[in-house]
């Protein structure tokens, strides 16, 4: 097992391997008071994982229940994170109970933001499922549900009390769901290249996929420990995020996060080669990493409307908007600019 401390405000610790999700309740008992548990998960994880989940919190002395909401994107949303809060009252879960992210993304940026609300904040573990949870969003305490105007932008910073990555639930997770978590570890490797490219220009075998995991919360902690709540150095994290979110609301989020954020490198990365930020030697290294995880470089979509989508991402203010411009494969900058620099960029980045 892989420990990996996280120092924020309230410091927890990330626990990476094979088999742990048995012993998730074990390990979270010593951190919460209450005996109560709701796991949380959506329609698809809920089957494969519930028994398992169940019996490793209910083991360790929980009492546990289950609360299910229908798998994808389209139910991160204020509807269903008032139908947990409101099943959680019902319940009348106290404030020294917790709950339980059992699954992917959505599930833990809803869980998380419910867990911050209920009682102005009750514990809540992490049990990521997916590739793209277990290496990115489980960690940090990014929690949010969407809005009409745009992604994440009823959320708050809530660190979980525990994360447990357990990467054998990967067995049952489609291709196209790992990929989408590929695009978030290419990430990883565009904002510190060594070692993790190496990692994913080699064979990817079970082992190394458990260490590129663990490559990645390492890298991820060492951003969010440095600047909890994005006032500086954290919005590094958002590469490819601003042109990604702006692909998810223009195909009304049926391209998934994932392969939204793939694309959206690559439409960065080409801009800024274009422009003479980035070093053109960048592009086919991404290219290669994109094409090698089942993900696309290409951004068929109409570049006005991606714009128009970008305005109203929670990154900009005012007149201006934090871009993450890459300079080399494995170095970017943040750096505040004109909407109309992006504007440049994702015209000059459409397409190869
Ligand atoms: N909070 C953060 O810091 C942060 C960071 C990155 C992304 N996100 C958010 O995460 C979400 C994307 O996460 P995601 O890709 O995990 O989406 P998701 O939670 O919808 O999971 C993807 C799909 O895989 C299924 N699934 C998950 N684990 C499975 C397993 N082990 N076996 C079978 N099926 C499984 C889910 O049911 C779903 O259908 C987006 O909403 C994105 O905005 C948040």
């Amino acid at each position: 097992m892989k420990t990996i401390d996280v120092r924020t405000g309230r410091p927890y610790q990330v626990l990476i391997g094979k088999g742990l999700l048995k012993d998730a309740g074990r390990l979270a008992r010593p951190l919460v008071k209450g005996s109560r548990t709701v796991i949380v998960g959506d329609s698809n994880v809920m089957p494969l994982y519930r028994e398992a989940a169940g019996e490793s919190f209910r083991e360790a002395g929980f009492e546990v229940t289950f609360w299910k909401f229908p798998a994808g994107e389209a139910s991160k949303n204020p509807q269903v994170l008032l139908e947990l809060l409101n099943h959680l009252a019902r319940l009348r879960l106290t404030r020294s109970d917790s709950i339980v992210a059992l699954g992917g993304g959505v599930t833990g940026d809803l869980t998380g933001l419910a867990a911050s609300l209920y009682l102005r904040g009750i514990a809540f573990v992490q049990i990521p499922t997916s590739l793209l949870a277990m290496v990115d969003s489980s960690v940090g305490g990014k929690t949010a549900v969407n809005l009409e105007a745009g992604k994440n932008l009823m959320g708050a910073f809530y660190q979980p009390v525990l994360v447990v990555c357990d990467p054998a639930c990967l067995d049952t997770l489609p291709a196209d769901e790992m990929s989408n978590g590929w695009a978030e570890i290419i990430k990883y490797a565009g904002l510190r290249g060594e070692p993790l490219l190496s990692m994913l220009e080699g064979e990817v075998t079970e082992t190394v996929l458990s260490e590129i995991i663990a490559e990645c919360v390492g890298i991820k902690r060492d951003i969010v420990s440095a600047d909890e709540f994005e006032a500086g150095c954290r919005a590094l994290l958002n590469l490819g995020h601003t042109v990604g979110h702006a692909v998810e609301r223009v195909t009304h989020y049926e391209v998934p996060h994932g392969r939204a954020v793939g694309i959206g490198m690559a439409v960065i990365y080409r801009g800024a080669a274009k422009a003479g930020i980035c070093d053109a030697a960048a592009l086919p290294i991404l290219d290669r990493l994109l094409e090698k995880f089942g993900l696309t470089n290409l951004c068929p979509y109409d570049p006005a409307a991606l714009f128009e989508a970008a305005h109203s991402d929670k990154k900009s203010a005012g007149k201006t908007i934090t871009l993450i411009l890459p300079e080399t494969f494995g170095r970017c900058r943040a750096e505040k600019s004109p909407f109309s620099t992006l504007e440049k960029l994702i015209e000059l980045g459409l397409n190869p």
